[in-house]
């Protein structure tokens, strides 16, 4: 579902341009570069416990992935337990104590994330936010949480189809509404709270959800682990590198690296491309039975580098010759990076690929480093490039000409 922009300008009048106008200063503070950390759902879903939050908090700090860059220890959806009779929100037995979980996470010198929706419940059907969103941001603060990603799911039947039934642009009104209450709510604790939108895309979100203090929105729906999911999403972000930067981002959705029967070139080329994309790198993997060739993956300095390139300009889709793909990403100090995928079925997908320098708007032969194996290589104009089927080959040119 799609409205224009100018349909949300009543949304953005309801709620004060000018009040908007100073939230995003603080607020986008929190994540300068793309948020880096791991997230319960992808591999866990609904049976997460705070053991296995504890558990992959250690994992974290053990396997390097602390000292690679992940901070944000993530704890999706079905936690939450019932309301008492002063509406403040318990856990639920899988949870016997969420502040000393956050307390566990922190002193490992991690942070830590939960999961609610602006609706009467989440995709889940656990408790949501709705009418509790200060007290609920006010409990989350309580904990020490650092990050919130707030999911739409119930809020579309509970709210707005039925407060607008028949009228998107009023839905839509109402849902930028809903993120700018849970932003405010965050911002009144005092806390800083990452904000994660979650809402699928709808309605432009890259265009309102910074102005509300929103340093990540969801761009599709949900991932899964396969190379057709993850590369459909991978089309999806084509003409949206002008919506992310410092403090805000595109989220073509959490890593899936490592789960499913991914093959380790889809594992790269997955890494690469949201490393390209300055998208949000959440892991979601089973980390205590990790492999150490994901393990690997996850961890290429290299590869974290480009996605955290504090210019903050995601890659664009350069070019397509056959099913191979080149996109190309500004880093700073004037270095780019290019990464050459093929989306084919297998290695003939290549034949005949010749990289076009030109297309790149490169001149003569262009020196830089393998991301993957490490070592340095030259790309000249027309130089023909095979690849396995979803491999992915990634150079960093640090003075291209
Ligand atoms: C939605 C979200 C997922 C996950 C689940 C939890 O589907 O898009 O990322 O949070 O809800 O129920």
């Amino acid at each position: 579902m799609r409205i224009s922009a100018s349909l949300l300008l009543p949304a953005l009048a309801l709620t004060s341009l000018a009040a908007l106008a100073q939230a995003p200063a603080a607020s986008q503070a929190v994540a300068l570069t793309p948020p880096m950390g791991w997230n319960s759902w992808n591999y866990f879903a609904e049976r997460v416990t705070d053991k296995d939050i504890r558990d992959s908090a250690d994992q974290i700090v053990a396997t390097g992935m602390k000292d690679a860059g992940y901070v944000y220890v993530n704890i999706d959806d079905t936690w939450e337990g019932q309301r008492d009779a002063n509406g403040v929100l318990h856990t639920n037995e899988k949870f016997p104590d969420m502040k000393a979980l956050a307390d566990y996470v922190h002193s490992k010198g991690l942070k830590i994330g939960i999961y609610s929706s602006p609706g009467p419940k989440t995709c889940a059907g656990f408790e949501g936010s709705l009418g509790h969103e200060q007290q609920d941001a006010r409990l989350y603060a309580s904990w020490g949480i650092d990050y919130l990603k707030y999911d739409l799911c119930s809020f579309i039947p509970a709210v707005m189809e039925k407060q607008a039934p028949n009228d998107k642009a009023a839905q839509m009104r109402l849902m930028i509404a809903a993120y700018d209450k849970m932003s405010k709510a965050l911002k009144a604790t005092g806390r800083p709270i990452v904000l994660s939108l979650c809402q699928y895309g709808w309605d432009s979100v890259w265009e309102w959800a910074p102005a509300l203090g929103g340093n990540l929105w969801r761009t599709t729906g949900d991932i899964s682990p396969h190379w057709d999911r993850i590369y459909a999403i991978l089309e999806q972000q084509d003409g949206l590198a002008s919506y992310a930067g410092p403090g805000h981002w595109n989220d073509p959705d959490m890593l899936e690296v490592g789960n499913g029967k991914l093959s380790l070139a889809e594992n790269r080329a997955h890494f690469t491309m949201w490393a390209m994309l300055a998208s949000p790198l959440l892991a979601g993997n089973d980390l205590p039975h990790m492999k150490p060739e994901i393990n690997a993956i996850l961890t290429n300095r290299d590869v974290i580098a480009i996605d955290q390139d504090p210019l903050g300009k995601q890659a664009h889709h350069a070019y397509s010759s056959g099913e191979v793909e080149v996109w190309t990403r500004n880093l700073k100090d004037g270095a780019i990076a290019i990464a050459i995928l093929n989306a084919g079925s297998d290695l003939y997908s290549t034949h005949p690929f010749h990289l076009s320098l030109a297309k790149l708007n490169l001149h003569g032969p262009q020196t830089g480093k393998d991301l993957w194996t490490g070592k340095s290589i030259t790309l000249t104009n027309n130089q023909p490039i095979e690849l396995p089927s979803h491999d992915v080959l990634l150079v960093r040119i640090g003075a291209p000409k």
